[in-house]
């Protein structure tokens, strides 16, 4: 895992659909709370302080490579850093997740948002990113919200079921959505050219809750904005993986916003979110998280089953439909990798 040999490539070729030596696979939220190490380190504070210190979350990014042998590493941080260092006032409540102090609700609250200057607001952000490359010899993964996910968290002011706040801004105000939008769109440009600048090799746009929107909705409201992200990064070279949960509907249209490598959950197939995305494009997923906890016989049918469906196309991340849950047991997501590794093959 020393920096010493050059990066393993294996990651980085299946994003852009080229064959590899083997089928590599990460998983979302593979540093946190299924970890024993992790708990032993984070302490119980603020996440947000967690990741404002560099040495911690260095360490934290490097658990679960150590433990996993994965064949990426994704930087320990979260998707609200940015509005939180610009002061839109954001924590993130243990158990709860993001909580904001003032919600987002009228052109007043545009103002608030202002640019990100990640030397300035965010500098622990690119030491971590400058110390991991050191010392990784995979790639590393930087990443930032979308606009849509982002601002239901700034509009609903805390983790929300059905986004009610949201849709109604959207369709009641589309100018002030398309304005907070695209002040959101700046942000992720921003802060994911300042985690390439600083030596990230590939980047993935969280969306995580835009499949609550249906598609024409994703289409007018959404896509613009996140479009505007992947265009605001592509001078960089490196490769934009594009992720939301429920997105199956819009998967042709998240492609479409510029992104070399998509997202699937567990809700369809990978033979079936090929027919939606356009050759070339690659895809990422997509065992359901929650298997995990059915013991290993299940997960490794349905670990074949994934592998299974992706029929030896180039470019497939393995991955989870969305992230490890804090109950997991970390010998699992062990034996997934061994397994994705021994098994999975990328001859087209
Ligand atoms: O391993 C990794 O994936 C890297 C670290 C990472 C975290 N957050 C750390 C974290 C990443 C990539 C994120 C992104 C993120 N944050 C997303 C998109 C990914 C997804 O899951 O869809 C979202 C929606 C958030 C917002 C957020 N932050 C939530 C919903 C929570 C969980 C709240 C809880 O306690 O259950 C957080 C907190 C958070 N971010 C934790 C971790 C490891 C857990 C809390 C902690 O350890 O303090």
């Amino acid at each position: 895992m020393t920096g010493a040999s050059p990066p393993d490539t294996a990651f980085l070729q299946a994003c852009w659909s080229q064959p590899a030596d083997r089928v590599p696979v990460w998983f979302m939220r593979q540093a946190g709370r299924s970890l024993p190490e992790y708990r032993a380190i984070r302490g119980s504070g603020s996440i947000l302080d967690a990741i404002a210190d560099a040495e911690l979350s260095t360490e934290i990014t490097l658990q679960p490579v150590r433990r996993y042998g994965v064949d990426a590493a994704i930087l320990f941080s979260d998707i609200v850093v940015p509005l939180h260092a610009i002061g839109f006032g954001v924590d993130v409540v243990p158990g709860v997740g993001p909580v904001i102090e003032q919600p987002f609700a009228g052109t007043a609250d545009l103002q608030r948002i202002r640019p990100l200057e990640p030397d300035v607001d965010t500098p622990y952000v690119l030491e971590t990113v400058r110390n991991l490359v050191g010392a990784l010899d995979i790639p590393l993964i930087g990443f930032a919200g979308a606009p849509f996910t982002v601002a239901s968290y700034a509009i609903e002011g805390r983790p929300s079921k059905n986004y009610a706040r949201t849709k109604a801004l959207m369709h009641a105000d589309p100018d002030l959505w398309f304005a907070l939008a695209d002040r959101l769109a700046d942000l992720a440009i921003a802060s994911l050219r300042s985690q390439v600048n600083a030596g990230a090799s590939a980047v993935q746009l969280f969306d995580s809750w835009a499949g609550q929107l249906g598609a024409a909705d994703y289409r007018r409201f959404v896509l613009p904005a996140s479009t505007k992200v992947f265009a605001g990064i592509a001078d960089l070279g490196v490769p934009g993986i594009h992720f939301g949960v429920g997105t199956g509907e819009f998967l042709g249209d998240m492609a479409a916003a510029g992104a070399d490598v998509i997202g699937v959950d567990w809700r369809i197939s990978l033979a079936e979110a090929r027919r939606r995305v356009p050759t070339g494009i690659a895809l990422q997923g997509n065992l359901d998280p929650a298997l995990l906890l059915a013991g290993w016989d299940v997960v490794a049918d349905a670990t074949r089953a994934v592998l299974a469906s992706n029929a030896g196309h180039p470019g497939h991340i393995f991955n989870l439909g969305h992230g490890v849950f804090p109950e997991v047991d970390p010998g699992i997501l062990e034996q997934v990798v061994a397994l994705v590794h021994a098994e999975g093959r990328t001859d087209g």
